[in-house]
C-alpha cells in the first residue's frame, strides 16, 4: 500500500522545506512537489511538521535493577515513546559475569520479541573481559548487529566495571568497530561518601545527590576519555549532567579524540532541589548521576548547541513511586535508581528547545534522531527522511499546547517526573517503516509491529575510517 504525506514542512538535521512524501514498500520512495499517485492514500500534514522518527539511544525496559524490575516493559515503554514520536529505541541489554554475551542477548531477545509497537536495537554491557568475552565482541557486531558496548564506571557492587575491563572493550571495540559507551561516575569514591552518610543518619533522597558530587562525574569522564585517546578508541558518555563532565568532553573532542556526549531532558529542566521534596516524594527523582544545581542547565543547553554533546537519551528507567520507590524510604541507596522519560523526550526537546530558541529546529532533528542513527550505525536507514530510507516519520503540531501528567501518558508507571511541565508541540501521527502506530493521537498499532535491527559497525559511519579501510583493501 502506498502513501503520500502531503503539504507538510519537512524537516531534516539541514534542511527545512515545503513537500510531499511517497511511501511504498515501508520506505520513502520519492519527495517533491505536488506528489500525485492515484492509488496512494493521501495524509494531510497541512500546518504539520513532518519529522524523522525519535530515536532515544537509551532506555532500559523490563529491566532487573536495585531489587525490582523496571515498570515499564518494551511494550508500555514503546508504546509511550511512540506516542511521544520515538521510532526507535536502543536498550541496554545486562549481562552476567561469567556468561556469554550472547547468553544475555537472548534473554533480551525473549523479553521483547512480540511486545514492541517501534523498532529497537541493543546495546551490551561489559561487566568483564576474559577470552570468551574478547572472542564474542567481534561476532555479536558482524552477526548479531550489536555494534555498542556500556561499561559501567559506578554502582560499585552491582554494575561496576574496572578501569582494565574498559580499556580492554575500547581496545576491542576500536580493532571490531564498535562504539563504546560509558556511565561515567567514580563508583569507589560514591561508595565510601555513601557509607559515610549512612553512618551518620543522613538518610534522605537529597543524599542521593549529595553523595554523587559532579566532580566525581567530571573526574571518571576524563578518564574515560583519556583511556580511549590511549587506546585511539571511540567513546560515548551517557547521561552527562554537568560542567565539570561537559569539559572533559569539550577538552577530548578539541584535541581530535572521537569523544561524543549525550544528555537527557531530565536534566536539562530539572534540578538537584526536586530531590528535597518532602514526604518522600524526592524518592521520584533518584536517578544517576543526580540532578544538578540549575546552573548546569545552561551549560548543557550551550554544548548543545555548541555540538559538544551530540544526542539527547531519555535514560527512561521507570519505578512506581508507590511498591519500588519507597523500597527505599528510611535508606536512599535502597532507592531504585531511575525515571520516566521516554514519551516525553521529544516533545519536551522542542518546547524547550525550539519554542525557547535554545537550538535552532534542524539541531533539534540531529538531536533527537540523526545523531544517533549515525553514531549507532542506523543512518541513513533511519534518522533521517529521505529516498530509500524507512518511512518513520512524525507528523507533529508545533503550536499544540498541554501539560504533562501521569494522568495522561502512555507509560504503565505511576507518576511522572515532569508533572505540571506546560509543553508546546505534540505528536499527531507517527509512521513506522510506512504503517501508522500513532493516528490522529490514537495507537493503531499492535505489540510485535516493532522489529529487531541489526545496526552496522562504527567504522562504517566514520567516513575517515571507512576510507582507510577501502585503502587497506
Ligand atoms: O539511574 C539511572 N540512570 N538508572 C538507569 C541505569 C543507568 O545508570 O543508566
Ligand atoms: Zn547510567
Ligand atoms: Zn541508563
Amino acid at each position: 500500500m502506498k502513501k503520500i504525506v502531503k503539504n507538510g514542512t519537512i524537516v531534516t538535521a539541514s534542511d527545512s522545506y515545503q513537500g510531499d512524501i511517497l511511501i511504498e514498500n515501508g520506505k520513502i520512495a520519492e519527495i517533491g512537489l505536488n506528489l500525485n499517485e492515484p492509488e496512494a492514500e493521501v495524509i494531510n500534514a497541512d500546518g504539520l511538521y513532518v519529522f524523522p522518527g525519535g530515536i532515544d539511544p537509551h532506555t532500559h525496559m523490563d529491566m532487573p535493577f536495585g531489587g525490582t524490575v523496571t515498570k515499564d516493559n518494551f511494550e508500555t515503554g514503546t508504546v509511550g515513546a511512540a506516542y511521544g514520536g520515538t521510532t526507535t529505541i536502543i536498550d541496554f541489554c545486562l549481562t552476567e559475569k561469567n556468561k556469554p554475551l550472547r547468553h544475555a542477548l537472548k534473554k533480551w531477545h525473549e523479553k521483547s520479541e512480540g511486545q514492541a509497537v517501534i523498532d529497537y536495537g541493543f546495546h551490551l554491557q561489559i561487566s568483564e573481559i576474559n577470552e570468551e568475552v574478547l572472542r564474542e565482541i567481534p561476532e555479536v557486531i558482524e552477526e548479531d548487529g550489536v555494534t555498542s558496548f556500556k561499561v559501567f564506571m559506578a554502582y560499585k557492587g552491582v554494575l561496576q566495571a574496572d578501569d582494565e575491563t574498559l580499556f580492554q572493550t575500547l581496545v576491542k571495540a576500536k580493532e571490531s568497530g564498535g562504539l563504546v559507551m560509558v556511565h561515567a561516575e567514580n563508583g569507589d569514591v560514591i561508595n565510601h561518601l555513601t557509607q559515610r552518610a549512612l553512618a551518620e543518619g543522613k538518610t534522605d533522597p537529597i543524599y542521593h545527590a549529595l553523595t554523587r558530587p559532579p566532580e566525581l562525574e567530571g573526574e571518571a569522564t576524563g578518564r574515560a576519555a583519556k583511556l580511549t585517546a590511549l587506546a585511539d578508541s571511540q567513546l560515548y558518555v551517557v547521561h552527562v549532567t554537568c560542567k565539570e563532565a561537559v569539559e572533559q568532553i569539550a577538552e577530548a573532542r578539541s584535541k581530535g579524540f572521537s569523544v561524543y556526549g549525550e544528555t537527557c531532558p531530565q536534566y536539562l529542566v530539572l534540578d538537584q532541589s526536586y530531590l528535597e521534596k518532602p514526604d518522600f516524594e524526592g524518592a521520584k527523582y533518584v536517578w544517576s548521576p543526580p540532578l544538578r544545581e540549575k546552573f548546569n542547565q545552561e551549560v548543557l543547553w550551550n554544548a548543545l548547541k555548541s555540538g559538544e554533546l551530540q544526542t539527547i537519551g531519555s535514560d527512561q528507567c521507570s519505578f512506581d513511586f508507590h511498591g519500588q520507590k519507597d523500597l527505599g524510604k528510611g535508606d536512599f541507596t535502597k532507592i531504585p535508581n531511575g525515571g520516566p522519560f521516554v514519551e516525553d523526550r521529544f516533545s519536551v526537546l522542542f518546547s524547550e528547545g525550539v519554542k525557547k530558541g535554545r537550538i535552532s529546529l534542524n539541531q533539534f532533528v540531529d538531536m533527537v534522531s540523526t545523531q544517533a542513527a549515525k553514531l549507532f550505525g542506523l543512518f541513513p536507514q533511519k534518522g533521517t527522511i529521505a529516498p530509500g530510507s524507512d518511512a518513520d516519520l512524525v507528523l507533529f503540531d508545533p503550536n499544540k499546547e498541554r501539560t504533562i501528567s501521569a494522568e495522561t501518558h502512555h507509560l504503565a508507571v505511576d507518576y511522572s517526573a515532569l508533572e505540571g511541565l506546560k509543553v508546546t508541540g505534540e505528536p499527531v501521527s507517527v509512521l513506522l517503516r510506512g504503517e501508522y502506530v500513532i493516528k490522529d493521537k490514537q495507537l493503531v498499532a499492535e505489540p510485535g509491529t516493532g522489529k529487531f535491527i541489526k545496526r552496522a559497525p562504527f567504522y562504517k559511519n566514520s567516513p575517515e575510517k571507512k576510507a582507510a579501510s577501502l585503502l587497506r583493501g
